[in-house]
């Protein structure tokens, strides 16, 4: 689990910084900035754990006040993770201000945010919430990489649309290219 959790977080840095997100006529992203990045969904903190290792600023949400408790134990005995922020939020709820994150990365919990929810049309409406909510809370030029897996291709779908009817462009890359759903990456960039 850690192993795969910390090289999914390690594809999707590769993926935020990469060519595929990149625009000739902007400016090119410098990976080494120290930005500030919002980790949806930390559970334990793998993902968090790389992307301070990484140099990174982070706050990590999770809805499980228990996982933050994990956290909490990592934090007070390895020093490095000291500056990481942790708050107790749901993904469709975030508790920010506009513009504050420069990227966001979520590892393995995106999918979440629609389990148990089987009517399409309130798949589609907290979908879209969350993906408008998504956009006010990054900088210009923000990026997104959500790992994630989508139970079929009609939800994959859903959550593609949500993106781009909400101010996003991007790509998908699937981990398996055999498999309908499964593992999945959104690359996506805020629209200028
Ligand atoms: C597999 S874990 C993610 C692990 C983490 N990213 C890592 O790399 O260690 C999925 C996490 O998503 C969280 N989650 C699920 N639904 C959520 C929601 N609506 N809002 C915030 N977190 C959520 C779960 O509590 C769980 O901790």
């Amino acid at each position: 689990m850690e192993r795969n959790q910390k090289k999914s977080t390690i594809l999707s840095l590769d993926y935020l910084f990469g060519e595929k997100l990149e625009d000739k006529e902007e400016q090119n992203i410098n990976p080494e900035d120290s930005f500030l990045i919002l980790d949806l969904g930390c559970g334990t903190g793998f993902s968090s754990e790389i992307l301070i290792e990484k140099g990174y600023k982070v706050i990590g949400i999770d809805i499980l006040s228990d996982m933050l408790l994990k956290i909490k134990e990592k934090k007070s005995i390895y020093q490095e993770l000291h500056g990481l922020e942790l708050i107790l939020a749901d993904i469709n709820y975030l508790p920010f201000k506009n513009e504050k994150f420069d990227h966001i990365v979520s590892i393995s919990a995106y999918n979440f945010i629609i389990n148990e929810i089987h009517n399409p049309r309130n798949k589609i409406n907290i979908l879209n919430n969350t993906a408008n909510a998504l956009n006010k809370i990054l900088k210009d030029q923000g990026r997104i990489v959500i790992e994630f897996y989508p139970e079929n291709e009609k939800d994959l779908e859903l959550f593609n649309k949500s993106f781009i009817n909400n101010g996003f462009e991007g790509f998908m890359v699937k981990g398996n290219l055999r498999q309908q759903a499964g593992q999945t990456f959104l690359l996506l960039k805020k629209k200028a």
